[in-house]
């Protein structure tokens, strides 16, 4: 078991981005309450991600992690999760039959609320309030009771959790991702836009497939993977009380699991080494992700990689690069050599999101499809030329047909983005936008097989 580690050991480590409450008597009552309620995710579960995340590790499989900025109360409803849920899955289809490589699916689901945020309050025409940290603490509205922490919060944010998680649950096991309903899965609106006509005649080939094994006797009774998948959850682990009440001891291994997600990871702003988000990371079982941003030092990398990964197991630290499109060619490369010649083992993914965030004319934050198509590409070609495995992506996307990232084939533009921009943090990919990045990323897993 791990050294000085406990549940609570990030109690006396420096900690950033919390909220503060007014009554922590309140809060330590949630907490109470939130350690006695059901864990969302089985330990034998996150172990069986760990495997997998282990196979990309290696180069076998690839990892595709995607979801909601940020989750909230107001847009809790069945038709966005399965909104969701149905564009992983295309996505997904694309890749593993386009791209012909296993595909791990992550979303970032049922506990993606807290957000980290550059400023601790935001002022608005002379009024200064505290800055909204996501659905799990305050309320986005712009007045002083709204910006108030709110400890039962988190008892809302664990319940949502626990009825998206089942919904998921559901549509992996239930017959929605059968690989028979391939035709289904397109979203009302990728009808009218020029990535339907692909991923049409992708489905075509599916059918023919599935019909041509079918004859041979295959079928979804003799093997049920064809109508089953699993779809796991992750979030940013930010709000470490929250984390803290659900991590239990599992009673087959003694050791200790987060089960508030099979996978967790760590912002960039708040991956300090002697920092408490790190303390809390490194002694729980679960796969954990790193943000690793134009900061990072190759030095500095190794030491993280160290706390968190000390006895450097395939598929427990997957690095997540968000370096922005114009600089990845260029901050990448040392990082990855470094991890190389010291021999870590760990996934590489592309966040090719948080880099290039930038401000509209018209004052939408937003992001640009080709700058996210830049970075992801930069992101193969650095692997390529370091002779080292591009494992995975990482993106914010929805099913909901929302306007918030210019261009893509259905050429959003900055004018546009007025229409239909419903985030409540950063901008996401719509699903024919997301398609169009499944597809290009489909393509270069292809070429990589067939070297
Ligand atoms: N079980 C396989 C997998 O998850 C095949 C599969 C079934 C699948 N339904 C799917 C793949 C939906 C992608 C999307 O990979
Ligand atoms: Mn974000």
């Amino acid at each position: 078991m791990m050294d000085n580690w406990s549940p609570e050991s990030w109690k006396s480590k420096p900690i950033l981005q919390q909220p503060e409450y007014q009554d922590s008597d309140a809060v330590k009552q949630v907490e109470t309450e939130l350690s006695q309620l059901p864990p969302l995710v089985f330990a034998g579960e996150v172990r069986s991600l760990h495997q997998k995340l282990g196979d990309v590790a290696e180069g076998k499989a690839f990892l595709l992690q995607g979801g909601d900025c940020a989750e909230s109360f107001a847009e809790f409803s069945a038709t966005n999760i399965r909104n969701t849920f149905q564009v992983l899955l295309q996505m997904a289809v694309v890749m593993t039959f386009a791209g012909g490589c296993p595909v791990v699916k992550v979303a970032r689901i049922a506990g993606q609320y807290a957000k980290p945020r550059s400023a601790g309050t935001e002022s608005i025409g002379g009024i200064e309030l505290p800055s909204y940290r996501g659905d799990i603490i305050n309320d986005i509205a712009f007045d002083a009771a709204a910006r108030q922490p709110d400890p039962q919060r988190l008892i809302r944010a664990y319940n949502q959790s626990t009825s998206t998680l089942n919904l998921m649950r559901a549509f992996a096991q239930g017959g929605f991702a059968d690989l028979h309903k391939v035709h289904q899965w397109n979203l009302g609106f990728v009808q009218k836009s020029p990535l339907r006509e692909k991923y049409q005649h992708l489905s075509n080939q599916i059918d023919d497939t599935l019909t041509f094994m079918q004859a041979c006797g295959i079928s979804s009774t003799s093997a049920p993977q064809l109508k089953e998948t699993s779809v796991y959850t992750s979030h940013e682990a930010l709000l470490l009380n929250y984390e803290q009440a659900l991590t239990r001891q599992d009673s087959l291994t003694d050791r200790w699991y987060d089960c508030s997600a099979h996978m967790l990871w760590i912002g960039d702003r708040t991956r300090q080494l002697d920092g408490a988000h790190i303390e809390f990371l490194r002694g729980v079982e679960n796969p954990i992700g790193v943000k690793v941003g134009p900061s990072m030092k190759p030095d500095e990398l190794i030491r993280l990689i160290d706390a968190l990964n000390p006895n450097n197991l395939p598929g427990r630290l997957t690095l997540i690069s968000r370096m922005g499109a114009d600089n990845i060619t260029e901050l990448l490369p040392p990082l990855v050599r470094k991890v190389k010649e010291e021999g870590r083992n760990v996934v590489w993914s592309s966040d090719p999101m948080h880099g290039n965030t930038v401000k509209a004319s018209s004052g939408y934050k937003t992001r640009s499809v080709n700058n996210i198509l830049k970075e992801v590409k930069g992101f193969f070609e650095v692997h390529r030329a370091e002779g080292t495995y591009a494992g995975g992506v990482h993106f914010e996307m929805t099913g909901q047909n929302v306007t918030e990232c210019v261009g893509g084939a259905y050429q959003i533009t900055e004018e546009g983005l007025g229409d239909r921009y419903h985030t409540h943090c950063d901008p996401r990919l719509n699903a024919d936008q997301a398609l169009e990045l499944a597809f290009l990323i489909a393509d270069t897993l292809k070429q990589a097989r067939q070297r």
